[in-house]
């Protein structure tokens, strides 16, 4: 039997809502068909968004979306997304299927989608193939609220007030896709680019976050952080730096051969949840050298890219990422986010990628039929994390188990909302056993439990014929017990348990 304490004493810090963030590029059918249909489609709409696709995220509460990409972003041109839709300049898509981007979605349509989904807003600029004063004259158009030629076309193009960008990134990737810079030669881009990031006055902070390195690349971030932060120090004035991005993928196979969404072994599941578990390894590495830059963690760790990459689904095309959702995705996402909310001292956002019909989304759609994914369902029961309290909490009594890719049978994370409601979140990682759990205060007796469950076989998946086979459901096996609580989770299974 495995024991979970909970010293709700010991408060770790505030897990930022962003850590529930998401990801939208222009890349396959995410923005297009997945959220934007335009204004005359007959699929549902209020001024282009699909509106059965805004109602489930706003219901998963999704807190910060980023666009436009990815690789998208440092081909980007923004003043090509504006206007009128007529005249909008169309260009090829190079990295993602070489299809036409029309460019009918852009900056006004980007933050028509975050008004309506009431999220915060995370733009990428594009550094490897974009000047300073395109970015900086993104800023302006965006934020600026007072007369200037660029404020001047925002008006004219029907948006009188400013909007406003929470966070901003600078390049994606530009140890790869956004410009095969290395270290030293982004960092220096970094410090010049940012510096044209204005915050004009009576406009909102923006968040600038530096690009940060691929998985393990541990060099990236001491030679960016070493060049960003020399000599002459950058002034600190109106912000320098607010975070660093991470990406980390899970992929089972290898980049040429991934392996399947839906059709895998259990030694394949093992496999998968062990690189996912990899992440907290990756935070703690990256985390110790920002340490040695900024002691005080006032940058976040922004792991604005993760989630499972497997081979797309055969028939569609390979360029569009385009891949189904099972049970594995569910507990990937499930250890995934207990590690991030462990680590909320340091990590401050994670998006993961991406939102709609790309790699590990929360839906899937297709004409006007839309899937919640198991993935979906995870995040819906983790919602009460979003902006609660890091409790302190140990398993003990868990198992090493799935042979030479092993994983602990069990793992989970506690927070406390303000209204003093703790938050449990549990995965079981076995493929074939249920686990008996005892719950143990520090200091408190549960008075009342809610609890609900996301279970099935490993390869479980909704389809748009059965669009309901993996769905949460209430969990009534919660017993009150001498020193706290006891359940029994099944295998393959994510709990959550909201305890008052
Ligand atoms: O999410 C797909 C791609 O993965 C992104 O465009 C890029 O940043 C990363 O390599």
């Amino acid at each position: 039997m495995a024991t979970l304490y909970i010293n709700d004493k010991k408060k770790k810090g505030t897990i930022s809502p962003e850590i529930y963030g998401h990801f939208s590029e222009h890349l396959g059918r995410c923005i297009y068909e997945g959220l934007y249909v335009r204004e005359d489609s007959g699929i549902p709409n209020k001024n282009g968004m699909r509106t059965d696709v805004v109602e489930a995220l706003k219901e998963m509460q999704i807190p910060v979306l980023r666009w436009p990409g990815g690789c998208f972003a440092d081909e980007y041109h923004w003043k090509d997304g504006i206007g009128p839709k007529e005249t909008r300049k169309k260009m090829v898509n190079t990295n993602w299927g070489g299809v036409v981007e029309d460019n009918s979605f852009g900056t006004h349509e980007y933050f028509e989608l975050c008004e309506q989904l009431g999220c915060k807003t995370y733009i990428n600029g594009n550094v490897g193939s974009g000047t300073v004063q395109e970015m900086s004259e993104w800023i302006e158009y965006m934020t600026f609220d007072g007369v200037s030629p660029m404020a001047d076309r925002r008006k004219e193009n029907g948006h009188e007030k400013p909007w406003k960008v929470d966070y901003f990134g600078v390049g994606n990737e530009n140890w790869g896709c956004g410009g095969n810079m290395t270290p030293e030669y982004y960092g220096n881009l970094y410090r010049r680019y940012q510096n044209f990031i204005r915050h004009y006055h009576g406009a909102a902070p923006i968040q600038k976050i530096c690009c940060g390195p691929n998985a393990g690349d541990v060099r990236w971030t001491q030679e960016v952080l070493k060049t960003c932060f020399a000599h002459p120090a950058p002034p600190e004035a109106h912000g320098f730096m607010e975070g660093l991005s991470l990406h980390y993928y899970t992929v089972p196979g290898d980049w040429q051969k991934k392996g399947s969404a839906t059709d895998f072994d259990e030694a394949e599941w093992y496999k998968t949840l062990h690189k996912a578990l990899y992440v907290d390894t990756l935070i703690h590495m990256h985390s110790a050298v920002m340490d040695q830059f900024d002691p005080e963690k006032k940058i976040g760790l922004m792991v604005d890219e993760w989630g499972n990459w497997f081979d797309v689904e055969p028939g569609t095309n390979p360029g569009f990422l385009y891949q189904q959702n099972t049970m594995r995705d569910a507990l990937v996402a499930a250890v995934s986010l207990n590690i991030f909310n462990k680590h909320c001292d340091r990590v401050r956002m994670a998006c993961i990628a991406q939102l709609v019909n790309v790699l590990q989304s929360v839906i899937l759609t297709e004409g006007d039929k839309m899937i919640l994914t198991p993935t979906y369902h995870v995040f819906h029961m983790y919602k009460y994390h979003q902006g609660a309290t890091l409790l302190d909490s140990t398993l003990t009594g868990t198992e090493q188990i799935g042979g030479e890719d092993s994983v602990p049978n069990l793992q989970e994370s506690v927070s406390e909302q303000s209204d003093g409601t703790i938050c449990v979140t549990l995965a079981n990682l076995s493929a074939s056993d249920s686990a008996p759990v005892e719950i143990v205060f520090a200091d408190r007796k549960a008075q009342q439990v809610t609890a609900a469950i996301l279970t099935g076989t490993m390869q479980a998946h909704n389809t748009f014929e059965n669009p309901d086979v993996v769905k949460e459901t209430a969990f009534e096996g919660v017993a009150q017990t001498e020193k706290g609580l006891s359940l029994t989770i099944p295998a393959c299974s994510v709990v959550s348990l909201r305890i008052r």
